[in-house]
This record gives C-alpha cells, structure tokens and sequence, in this order.
C-alpha cells in the first residue's frame, strides 16, 4: 500500500533534521520555491487534495480564493487544535515526523505568498512542543526556514502557538479570535477567512494532515497522488483507530479502503467473543454506523456520505456489543455540552438540554416524550449557529437513538415510576440539575403531550 504520510514516521530519528533529509525531507521544498505560486496552486488543485480537518474541501480552491494584495499579506495556519474525539493522528504527524508538517507549512505559505506561518497546537499537546521546537530550530539553522529559504529569495516564518484548551478553538474563526488573545467566539462570514481573517488580513486555515501532504504531492506530482484512492477521494487517508478493537492506533490506508478490512487488518479485530455494534468513522460529529452499515463502506468521502455520514476527521470509535448504546451518548453529549462556546443561543441551550434528557434516561428518570423532546430540540440548533459545533451536536444524538431506538425506549420502559409529577421536576442527579433552571425555560415553551410521539 501507498505510503504518503507516514513511510517514515517509523524511524525513531525521523525527528531530526539530518536523518529526515536522508529519507527526502525538504526536498518538496526545494522544488517548490523554484515554482511560482500559482503552478503550486495549480499542482495542488489538480492533485484533487481535500482538506483532511473535517469538511473535505478541495485545497487548491480554498488558496484560490485569496487575492493578493502586497499592503495586507496573507497568512498561512495550520491547525493542530486535534480536539475532535476520537482523533489522535495530527498528533502523530507531529510526533513522528515533524519535519513534514513545517515543510508542508512552508509549501503552503509559498503557494499562498504568506511570509507569516502560525502553527496552532492543541493546548494539551504540551509533550509534542519540545520536538516540534527542535525540529524548526534545526530547519532555520539550515536556511530552510526564515529570511531567504535555500537562497530562493523568499521568506516565511513559522511560529508556534498553544491553543487556549477548547474545543471550539479548532473552529477556524475561532482559532483566529484565539490567536489574537481574544475568548474563541467563532466569527459570522461573511467576509469569509480569505478576504479577512487573522489579524484583519487574508488568511488561509489547513489541517496538519492536509499540510503534510504536500511534500509528496510536489516531489512525486499531481498525476501520482490522483492516482492513489477513488476519483472524488485523492491520496490517502490517516485513521485514528480506537474503542473495542485489538490495535487501537493511527494508521495509513489508501481511500477507497474498506472499512470492515481496516477493522479486521490493520485494528487485528475485535476482543474475543466479541461482535461488532458501529462505529464512529469521523470523530463524534458525524453519524454513527451500525455493523451492517461499516461492512459495506468504504473510507472515503464518497462512501460515506452515501452511507449517510462523513468521513470527518478520520476519529473511528468501535464499539461492539457490550456497549451500551445510550450511555456512550451520555459521554458524548456532556462534551458537546461543556465544549459549546456559548455564543450562539440554539447551541449553548440546546446542548445542555440534549445532555440533561440523556442524562435523566440514563438515570432512570424519563420524562414524559423525552425522545421526541430530544428530536426537536436537535432540529432546532441544526443549521443556527454561526459555527458547526451545534450540528456536530446534532448528529450524534439523532443517529444513535434513531439507529439504536429499542436501546432508548427500554430505559423508559424500565424507569421506576418518577417520583415527581410530569414537568414539575428540576432534573434528577447531579448532571441534570445543572441543566434545571435552562429546562424550565424549554418547559414554558413546549406543549406537554404526556404520549410519546417521536418519529425518528
Ligand atoms: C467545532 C469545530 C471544531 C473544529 N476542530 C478542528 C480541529 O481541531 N482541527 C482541524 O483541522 N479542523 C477543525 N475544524 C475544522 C476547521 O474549522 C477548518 O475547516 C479546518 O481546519 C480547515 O482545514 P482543511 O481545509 O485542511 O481541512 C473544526 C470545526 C468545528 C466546527
């Protein structure tokens, strides 16, 4: 199989300068600086990459859209914010082979003509920084960085910023709020990050593994790379692998790779005894699969927006039949939950809401259509937000009680009868009574119906 990202992220001394160069390191740089920036631009929009942070939009375009203006110079960010759960391989890239990131950054910026590189690195990640500082230390020490890279004439510094320990602060607006040392309320766009981002200037945002692709792409050209994968999915794809499988870990498969395979192959399978239940492909922002789904799809953006999710952040969460459905929505809802922002009103309501009616099944203590009370609430943040975070909500909470119902519908069935009168009560438990008074709030507005009527 076709390793683009992580051939050499095996060798322990990767992370040096010296034995990167040895293996290729910097020579996608080297060619690059000699190319203009648009015949990058155009390599890279002909390679077919998609960004890799979420959304799958085509990179090339994404740098299309800056227009450049020598007054107010662009810049590049390259986001390792990583905090979408179930996701640990921008961490590895760094990690392992760190030289690949910076000079996939230092491509990008030259593509971009950014002289400013700001590389965004999740709060928590502190054990990656004194690798990552090694590594740019030893490239400006070479020239390969900084004033006058390999005597090209062109200059691009790149420095180092720990995020602010937030989920939202992977959001690229947010980011960019986050960067200027302000709280990471995400921006309305328009005008949109190209036109005006950081600092008032055009900017571009690209993932870490999105970046460290381009080494590859313009040392082997754009022919190559499309020919690994599927026609609307160029390249490879890194998958952090985790849950209820043998070898968790972060690993390298071509687009188009089955999933099953992957699980079976690569993850060497489920602990004994044990069947598979679903899984998570994207991070906990996209819909959950159940078996029957994974054992037809493929990991690709095509495939799985045919199955009815996405292929996200490349996060794949396997749970098998000793998970309990409803409690990993519990989990998963009180991040969203604690990680809303709240500057949106729809999201910083509504996910406590959604956590609070999870948490109140789970505990035994259902309220009167509280499935239907949670479709509705979840229908009513998607798509009115400023940010993703609130449809990132969203999907995890419809697919797993529509995909997993008799799961949902036993906690009711089995709940002891509720000690207080219907919609009388202030939660029960320590999670749900945080949400009382917000609850009293969603009470006052909604028809008591007494029957479940959801429709999920
Ligand atoms: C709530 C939220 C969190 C996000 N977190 C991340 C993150 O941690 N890392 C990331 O690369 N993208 C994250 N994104 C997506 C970014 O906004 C942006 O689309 C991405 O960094 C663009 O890079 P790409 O085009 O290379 O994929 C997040 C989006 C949302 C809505």
């Amino acid at each position: 199989m076709t390793k683009i990202l992580s051939e050499n992220g095996a060798f322990p001394d990767q992370v040096l300068l010296a034995a990167a160069r040895e293996r290729g390191a910097y020579a996608g740089l080297r060619q690059a600086i000699t190319e203009s920036p648009q015949d990058v631009i155009l390599e890279v929009t002909e390679s077919n990459l998609r960004g890799r942070g979420g959304a799958g939009f085509p990179t090339g375009r994404k740098w299309g859209f800056l227009r450049f203006d020598s007054n107010r110079p662009p810049y590049l960010l390259c986001n390792a914010d990583e905090s979408e759960p179930g996701t640990f391989k921008d961490h590895w890239l760094l990690e392992h082979d760190p030289h690949q990131v910076i000079e996939g950054i230092l491509i990008g910026a030259h593509a971009i003509q950014a002289s400013q590189a700001y590389l965004y690195i999740r709060g928590e990640y502190t054990s990656l920084l004194p690798t990552i500082t090694r590594a740019l230390e030893e490239a400006r020490a070479e020239g390969l960085l900084g004033p006058d890279i390999l005597q090209s004439g062109r200059s691009v510094d790149i420095t180092v910023v720990t995020g602010a320990g937030a989920y939202i602060c992977g959001e690229e607006t947010g980011l960019m709020e986050s960067l200027e040392g302000k709280r990471a309320y995400p921006r309305v766009r328009p005008p949109f990050p190209a036109v005006r981002g950081f600092a008032g200037r055009p900017t571009v945002v690209n993932n870490v593994e999105t970046l460290a692709n381009l080494p590859w792409i313009i040392r082997h050209g754009a022919q190559a790379f499309r020919a690994v994968g599927t026609s609307d999915s160029s390249g490879t794809k890194l998958v952090s692998l985790s849950g209820c499988i043998n070898r968790p870990g972060v690993y390298e498969v071509p687009m188009g790779y089955s999933l099953m395979q992957l699980l079976e192959e690569e993850g060497g399978g489920l602990p004994p005894g044990r069947h598979l239940k679903a899984v998570i492909p994207g991070g906990t922002s996209v819909p959950v699969l159940t078996a029957d789904e994974v054992r037809s799809v493929t990991i690709d953006f095509e495939s799985m927006r045919a199955a009815g999710t996405l292929l996200g952040s490349g996060g794949m969460i396997v749970f098998d039949d000793s998970v309990s459905m409803p409690q990993m929505l519990g989990a998963i809802s009180h991040f969203y939950a604690t990680e809303s922002c709240g500057e949106c009103t729809p999201c910083r309501e509504g996910t406590g809401w959604m956590d609070a009616i999870v948490a109140r099944l789970l505990d035994g203590h259902p309220q009167g259509d509280d499935l239907d009370r949670l479709l509705r609430i979840a229908n009513n943040i998607e798509g009115r937000t400023i940010c993703g975070l609130g449809d990132a909500a969203v999907q995890p909470v419809r697919s797993f009680v529509s995909k997993f119902l008799p799961e949902f519908e036993a906690l009711i069935q089995n709940a002891a009868p509720s000690e207080q009168p219907e919609w009388q009560g202030h939660g029960h438990g320590p999670r749900t009574a945080r949400y009382g008074p917000l609850e009293d709030e969603a009470r006052r507005s909604e028809p008591v119906t007494g029957q479940p009527t959801y429709r999920w």
